[in-house]
């Protein structure tokens, strides 16, 4: 069996906003990358995003020219999973279709060595689930990448009833060696961590904009302002921590009970997914802008905590 410091060669199956990312952080990080996706077009855009994400990372100093010289040669797209048999590690990162991911990991299951790893970047089906598709369950793990993949530190890393710690162990190195600080989660469970905290955040939100206390815009100030502002370097318990503990036991008995708990999809999304809508009115250039002022971001926020991380441990 390869050693999780001896994986070389990533396989990764789905080049869509996710699987773009990943391939970046793979290559940037020295590894070599197989990719399959079933739009031949997603090839070039993939290249496109790994060059222009590799550029920014130059311009932004956080690496230097002459680690990523000749990183072509280490991506390489195939049309069919068949193709991907020399991969040590493989992630999955399709859409949230349970037949299509089946179909992906029997295809994989049939190439691949039987020690191999595979990894579902899923945000929304169970672990265990998708885990009764494998003839070898042992080496099946969730592995939940944030976006952008390239930047990020987040990973979550979610074991099933039958996944061996050998997949665990490959699935946390990998992520070190892509410079994440890896999260384990102690048993699977359904959204892992940052997407249960989200939506709850989430569900509020659109709470607060039916029932009129707020338009969306006021709703969005309010929370970068004030959650947005500490969120990056603290997380909920050390800014209770920091702000004075009894406090909040004291606002959660009066406050809880108020809070949202509907379990149905607010209209107020419905109708935007519906009808293929956002929240916000966007021009053309507009929309370009929000998406390179948010890359320029995340690229500064990394700097950020990495000042901070020197100081104290997060
Ligand atoms: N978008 C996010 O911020 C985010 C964050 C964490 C996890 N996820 C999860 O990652 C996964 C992918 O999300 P995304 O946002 O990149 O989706 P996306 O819609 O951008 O991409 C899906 C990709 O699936 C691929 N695909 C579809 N059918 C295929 C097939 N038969 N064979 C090979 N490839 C196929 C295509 O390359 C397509 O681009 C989902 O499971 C999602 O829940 C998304």
């Amino acid at each position: 069996m390869t050693s999780p410091g001896e994986i070389k060669t990533i396989g990764i199956v789905g080049l869509g906003l996710m699987g773009q990312g990943m391939a970046c952080c793979f290559i940037r990080y020295g590894f070599d990358v197989i990719a399959n996706s079933n739009d031949v077009a997603e090839e070039q855009e993939t290249i496109n995003h790994i060059s222009d994400s590799l550029e920014k990372l130059v311009e932004k100093k956080i690496i230097d020219k002459s680690e990523i010289e000749g990183w072509q040669e280490r991506f390489k797209y195939v049309r069919s999973i068949e193709q991907m048999q020399d991969c040590q590690f493989v992630i999955e990162t399709v859409g949230e279709s349970l037949d299509l991911k089946k179909n992906i990991y029997k295809a994989v299951e049939s190439t691949v060595e039987k020690d191999v790893v595979i990894a579902t970047n899923t945000s929304g089906f169970s672990i265990s689930l998708l885990q009764k598709n494998f003839m070898h369950k042992e080496r099946f793990i969730g592995m939940h990448w944030g976006e952008p993949a390239e930047i990020t530190k987040y990973m979550e890393i979610s074991r099933a009833e039958d996944t061996a710690d050998f997949a665990v162990e490959i699935g946390r190195s990998i992520g070190e060696r892509c410079g994440k600080h890896p999260t384990v989660l102690n048993y699977d469970i359904a959204g892992l961590i940052s997407n249960r905290l989200m939506y709850a955040m989430m569900r509020e939100a659109m709470y607060l904009v039916e029932s009129g206390v707020a338009d969306i815009e006021t709703v969005d100030r309010s929370f970068r302002q004030d959650m947005g502002w500490w969120a990056t370097i603290c997380g909920p318990f050390r800014w209770m921590d920091l702000t004075g503990l009894p406090i909040y036991a004291e606002v959660m008995e009066g406050l809880f009970p108020k809070l949202h708990k509907s379990d149905k999809v607010p209209d107020l999304i419905k109708e935007k997914a519906e009808t293929n809508t956002k929240f916000y009115d966007y021009s053309k250039d507009s929309e370009e802008e929000w998406d390179k002022v948010w890359k320029d971001f995340t690229y500064d926020i990394r700097k950020i905590v990495d000042k901070y991380e020197k100081r104290v441990k997060l």
